[in-house]
């Protein structure tokens, strides 16, 4: 069997049409969607994911605002514009780029964010009822996960899902999301780590295996039985002395031999790191949304 491969560029593309339409309903009633995004720092990566943040608000017709601050700004100046932002109606979401330097607590940042405008949905508060199965904005790259199994006709609906990998930013609350009693979830959970005995032992029982653990080519072939559906969340750099920049990305699954056995797979790139941004703009709609008085 060759797997179906799952783009998460084509995935991301259709959701992103749909939030055009959605920003134009919302312009309708007055309202211009904003979201507001905060770097500390000059990081290249950090620099490069806020660019594409800011490009992808744009293209939705979105308003966007980047707040630079110098890498050396204080903890207690960052929680002040934060503050500042929380109150600024010009912004739904508000998003603080992580990492921060390192003399700043990025939890303490996070947890200043107003848990309505908190579009990464990294608050605790929010963290707390994805686990309840509350009404809130659930955390990008695991919501992006749920969306792509359901847009590729792998509904985790009565299905075992092992998760490879306990993060709070993907593990967690994925195991979260998908154990809910709901449409799109209704799950058996199962979640590995680093002190797993035998990963294969639970992964090879699996009709979805999600791996985020950051292991370079973790799960091979062997670990994943006939027929089931692999999504890789791992984002790796690899020595690539072929490739101009010296390396070159790579997941945590070992994708030319699981492809052969999977029923369908996300390859990297272009699996689930085009999902992220998109479900943050999504958070980000139906914030200004609830402002617009536009249920759904
Ligand atoms: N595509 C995207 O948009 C996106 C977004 C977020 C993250 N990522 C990528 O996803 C990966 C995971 O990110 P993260 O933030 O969740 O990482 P993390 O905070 O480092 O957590 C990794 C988790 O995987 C487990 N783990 C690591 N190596 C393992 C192994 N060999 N066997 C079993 N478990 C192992 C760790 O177990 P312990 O808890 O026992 O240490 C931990 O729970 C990274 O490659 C990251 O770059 C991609």
């Amino acid at each position: 069997m060759t797997a179906k491969i799952i783009s998460g560029t084509e995935v991301a593309a259709e959701i992103r049409e749909e939030l055009k339409e959605r920003v134009k309903k919302i312009k309708e009633k007055g309202v211009v969607p904003g979201l507001a995004v905060v770097l500390v720092g000059e990081d290249p990566a950090s620099i490069s994911y806020v660019t594409g943040k800011a490009k992808g608000a744009a293209e939705i017709g979105m308003f966007e605002e980047t707040i630079r601050l110098p890498a050396d700004t204080s903890e207690k100046e960052v929680i002040d514009t934060v503050v500042k932002l929380n109150k600024d109606k010009r912004f739904h979401g508000l998003l603080v780029q992580i990492p921060l330097p390192t003399h700043i607590d990025a939890e303490n940042v996070i947890s200043a964010i107003s848990p309505e405008k908190d579009v990464d949905g990294a608050h605790p508060m929010n963290i707390g009822k994805a686990l309840r199965g509350e009404p809130c904005p659930l955390p990008c790259t695991p919501h992006g996960v749920q969306e792509m199994l359901m847009r590729s006709g792998n509904s985790p609906e009565g299905k075992h899902v092992v998760i490879c990998g306990r993060s709070n930013l993907v593990g967690k609350p994925l195991a979260a999301i998908l154990m809910q009693k709901k449409k799109g979830a209704n799950a058996t959970v199962t979640i590995c780590h680093t002190g797993t005995k035998d990963i294969a032992y639970f992964s090879r029982q699996a009709d979805i295996v999600v791996a985020a653990m950051g292991s370079p080519k973790t799960i091979t072939a062997d670990m994943i039985r006939d027929g089931a559906v692999v999504i890789d969340v791992g984002v790796n750099r690899v020595e690539d002395k072929t490739r101009e920049k010296g390396f070159r990305l790579v997941g945590d699954v070992d994708f030319e031999a699981v492809k052969e056995k999977a029923s369908a797979i996300t390859p990297v790139p272009g699996g689930v790191g085009p999902m992220t941004v998109t479900m943050l703009l999504m958070n980000t709609v139906e914030a200004a949304e609830r402002e617009a008085g536009i249920s759904r």
